[in-house]
């Protein structure tokens, strides 16, 4: 806010070029790494014979789709290092997802990868708003997880005063925002959450820290979150949007100076939509399941890459690069009620409408008898009275019922009483197999 938008001379030439210039990079590229991936990786090997492809058989980027996808499952066969296509003295960095079962997906980078991830972070971190010379507080975790090293190395990447913090401790994150006064916040949304209602129990106005910036990712949030944040902090915040498989934070973020949806670097990552359960590709506009294809990755190119995400593709506007909805879930967070789908976004959405509800909750799934039951958990908002907050908690059933056609109950439990996230929320309760 009040700043000047970034000049065009401080974009590089791919921000600026034409769709068509675009294209013919994407083109290039993907012809290389469609390539590098079936000579280097067994995996790629069978998959592409299996489906009768070899990779001289993309002519054009439509082609991708006689191409046969990959699946989180087929990383964790090859646990380890087996996705990997170069050796592994070249491999420079490991990352690894943490997965609530089983193996953790494991990714490898070599220092021409990293250095690509932290020009495209440099490049994220200045569409969103940040500046060589700004403060930037990583409150993602660092470690296997590519939140807080991902963001530490872009905001290095583009001058800035990296200030290391990771996640937990909000007690002295709140200190650091006070003493360091940084200008750029990089911390999944929920996470800030937390950080702001430590800011108002220490007696501090959110409105009067030097935070000027958000770097919200890692999670789905919503058009209502992000106005319940820059309303109650007074500053811009904006979206971002990564995997570990495909490199980490940085595959696409919003730009300050339209906040309509999240250009994806396509000159490093080739996306498609699919209908996920038919695997056909939609066009663009459709709703679907987002797919990834790595265009210039070393260590561990991906082709045709699941993620289970659900949005749309959208014609690009402040850059030529597609954007990207902002995330309505994934295709394994869809609660099926009764028939009807929903999602923890539509709930959020909902809550944030209603003034006496706080934006903490959890959707509680239980079983009784051979039906599915949800119940949402929803902090009261402290300045409310317990009686508005009993009143709102039957006015948010009644919403669920009325948009999106389904019955739930709804719990609505005093400040503090839902569980804070460090990091990623869990949004989703799963209490039915307990119940089996
Ligand atoms: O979450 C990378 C990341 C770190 C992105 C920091 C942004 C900021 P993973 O742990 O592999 O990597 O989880 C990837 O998180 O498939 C989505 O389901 C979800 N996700 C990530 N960013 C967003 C977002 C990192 N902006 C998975 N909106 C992805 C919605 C997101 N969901």
């Amino acid at each position: 806010m009040g700043r000047s938008e970034p000049g065009p001379a401080e974009l590089e030439p791919i921000e600026r070029a034409s769709v068509d210039e675009l294209r013919a990079v994407q083109l290039e590229r993907l012809r290389w790494s469609l390539r590098h991936a079936y000579e280097n990786v067994p995996h790629y090997r069978s998959a592409f014979a299996a489906a009768g492809v070899r990779p001289d058989d993309l002519r054009e980027a439509a082609d991708l789709d006689r191409f046969p996808f990959t699946r989180k499952s087929d990383l964790r066969d090859s646990y380890p290092f087996g996705m990997f296509a170069v050796p592994r003295d070249r491999v420079a960095r490991l990352h690894a997802s943490s997965g609530t079962t089983g193996r953790p997906t494991v990714v490898g980078y070599t220092t021409d990868d990293v250095r690509t991830w932290a020009r495209l972070m440099a490049r994220s971190i200045r569409a969103a708003g940040g500046r060589p010379g700004d403060r930037v507080h990583v409150a993602y975790g660092y470690g296997l997880f590519t939140g807080g090293l991902g963001a530490h190395y872009g905001a290095e990447e583009l001058g800035c005063t990296v200030i290391p913090v990771s996640g937990g401790m909000t007690e002295r994150q709140v200190m650091l925002i006070r003493d360091f006064e940084p200008d750029v916040i990089m911390v999944t949304p929920t996470y800030f959450l937390a950080i702001v209602d430590e800011l108002v129990r220490q007696g501090i106005d959110p409105r009067s820290t030097s935070l000027r910036v958000g770097i919200f990712g890692a999670e789905p949030w919503t058009e209502q979150m992000r106005a319940e944040i820059e309303q109650r902090v007074g500053m811009d915040a904006l979206d971002i949007y990564g995997l570990s498989e495909v490199m980490g934070p940085g595959v696409a973020v919003e730009c300050a100076e339209a906040k309509d949806g999240l250009h994806v670097w396509e000159d490093h990552f080739y996306p498609e939509i699919i209908d996920p359960q038919t695997g056909v590709v939609l066009p663009d506009g459709e709703r679907g399941e987002l797919v990834f294809t790595s265009l210039t990755k070393q260590a561990m190119p991906v082709v045709r890459y699941r993620t289970g995400d659900l949005t749309r593709l959208l014609p690009g506007t402040a850059r030529p690069m597609r954007r990207i909805e902002k995330i309505t879930g994934r295709t394994d967070d869809m609660i099926i009620l009764r028939g009807v789908n929903l999602f923890p976004t539509q709930i959020e959405e909902l809550i944030l409408r209603t003034p006496a509800l706080s934006p903490h909750f959890q959707c509680v799934l239980t079983r009784a008898g051979r039906l599915d039951a949800l119940t949402v958990r929803v902090e009261r908002r402290p300045d409310a009275e317990p009686a508005a907050g009993t009143r709102a908690g039957a006015e948010l059933a009644e919403a669920v019922k009325n948009t999106i056609g389904v019955s739930i109950a709804v719990e609505v439990i005093e400040p503090d009483g839902v569980e804070r996230s460090l990091g990623k929320m869990r949004r989703i309760i799963d209490q039915r197999r307990a119940a089996d």
